[in-house]
């Protein structure tokens, strides 16, 4: 346990260029398609983050070989088939529901029994959302609760494809079932609602059996059997979940403006861009160009001098789910009520986070009205914090103490901020960057 990280004093103005870490749904996918590659692949920027490190020990578990490097990280893969599956193997996720909820579908065609464990935040989350559709493909599985972890995977050798009806617009949901599409004879039929597609980006760039129509709502993908992956070369771009916390700290602030360098702004991931354009926030994309399907980005944004609420389009809800904890502060600052609504799913996720929004909020003073999946944000422009403010979360959620830091510098008061470690799931670099700004 470390010490709480006290905040007294706002960040004072700033003219900056950061970079920050690797996107991390990114790193994650890079692991787990390199693990099922022919042959060496490499990474670079790879995040060094605890999710990450806990893909590459679960690959570890199933014999595929792994080296960090100074600049690089390199996979060894022994092709599609070239996991080994040990008796009583156990795979720990940590806190990563990206890595527990993708790597289930890759495990679905042995017979052989695996683990999968979590830790406490884990361990709370929903995984019913795709033991349910995997098991349609053949594996059975034994869950705690009948919908958490630990939980028991049963594969089979004997799979069918599905038709699966993805309506929550989870990436997760969405990319279990296309890897277990791929381990499967025949063609799996997959409707989702839109959400982030990198795995989809990731099979293309790699020429697998993919093919993807884009409907309004909905993304309809038929994957087939995979035979071969090849080896899958890859410079990963920053975060734009990681750099929100940075546009968001440069949104509170007076008279700053920040560049982000070489960000990864994937039209499923810019949800917060464009709900902080409405609120009227002057945020520019420099030098876009495209890396193996990704959209990349030099990000600028300069500090508004007036913010205006927002009743936010809940079509935009999936491509900002990691950034509403953040939204939830310019709201706050916003002249008049916003609204947020449709948010369930926020609720799902490391910790509860639409009621961390409202707790946050009502700590620093500021009015709201919460249902169970929608909040009404009364914001004050002219807002000064005079109460100490403490921020203890029992499941140690990483954007929960990375959103407290920045109101805490983008509103002022007395913080008392605990779970420092947490920074390490997703962005260890964070207080790192923070530092910089202020000097
Ligand atoms: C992720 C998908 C999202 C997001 C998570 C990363 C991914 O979760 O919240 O941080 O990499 O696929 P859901 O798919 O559950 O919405």
């Amino acid at each position: 346990m470390t010490n709480p990280l006290i905040i007294k004093n706002k960040i004072k103005k700033f003219n900056k260029a950061i970079n920050v870490s690797g996107d991390k749904s990114l790193s994650i996918r890079w692991v787990l398609f390199a693990s099922l590659a022919d042959g060496v692949s490499k990474a670079k920027n790879l995040l060094m983050s605890e999710d990450v490190i806990a893909a590459l020990n679960a690959i570890k578990k199933l014999g595929i070989k792994s080296k960090i490097n100074k600049n690089y990280c390199e996979i060894y893969g022994k092709g599609f088939d070239g996991y080994k599956y040990k008796k009583n193997l156990e795979i720990n996720a940590k806190n990563s529901g990206t890595l527990g909820r993708l790597i289930l579908g890759l495990l679905v065609n042995t017979n052989h029994k695996i683990k999968l464990i979590g830790d406490n935040s884990l361990s709370k989350r929903d995984f019913k959302r795709v033991t349910e559709p995997l098991g349609k493909f053949g594996a059975k599985f034994n869950l705690k609760n009948n919908k958490n972890l630990p939980l028991k995977i049963y594969g089979s050798k004997n799979l069918s494809p599905i038709k699966y009806l993805e309506t929550k617009g989870s990436a997760q949901c969405k990319s279990s079932v296309i890897f277990a599409g791929m381990r499967t004879e025949g063609v799996t039929i997959i409707k989702a609602k839109k959400s982030r597609n990198h795995t989809e980006l990731l099979c293309k760039y790699l020429n697998l059996p993919i093919n993807i129509k884009k409907k309004k709502k909905y993304d309809e993908i038929k994957i087939s059997k995979v035979k071969k992956i090849r080896a899958l070369n890859y410079n990963i771009p920053c975060d734009l979940s990681s750099s929100a916390f940075f546009i968001v700290l440069t949104v509170l602030s007076k008279n700053s403006n920040l560049t982000i360098r070489n960000v990864n702004i994937n039209p499923s991931r810019i949800g917060i861009i464009e709900i902080l354009k409405k609120m009227g926030v002057n945020i520019i994309f420099k030098n876009i160009r495209i890396y193996k399907g990704e959209k990349i980005a030099n990000i600028k944004i300069i500090s508004p001098k007036f913010l205006k609420s927002i009743y936010c389009p809940p079509k935009l809800n999936s491509s900002a789910i990691d950034e509403f904890l953040l939204l939830f502060l310019v709201a706050a600052k916003a002249k008049g009520v916003s609204f947020f609504k449709d948010l369930s799913e926020l609720n799902q996720k490391e910790s509860p986070r639409l009621k961390w929004g409202e707790k946050i909020l009502n700590k620093m003073g500021i009015k709201t009205i919460a249902t169970k999946d929608s909040i009404k944000i009364f914001g004050n422009p002219n807002l000064t914090i005079t109460k100490k403010i403490i921020i203890k979360n029992y499941l140690k959620d990483h954007r929960v103490f990375m959103t407290s830091v920045v109101a805490a510098l983008g509103f002022g008061g007395v913080w008392k901020i605990h779970d420092k470690d947490s920074i390490n799931t997703s962005f260890p670099n964070f207080l790192k960057i923070i530092n910089k700004l202020k000097i």
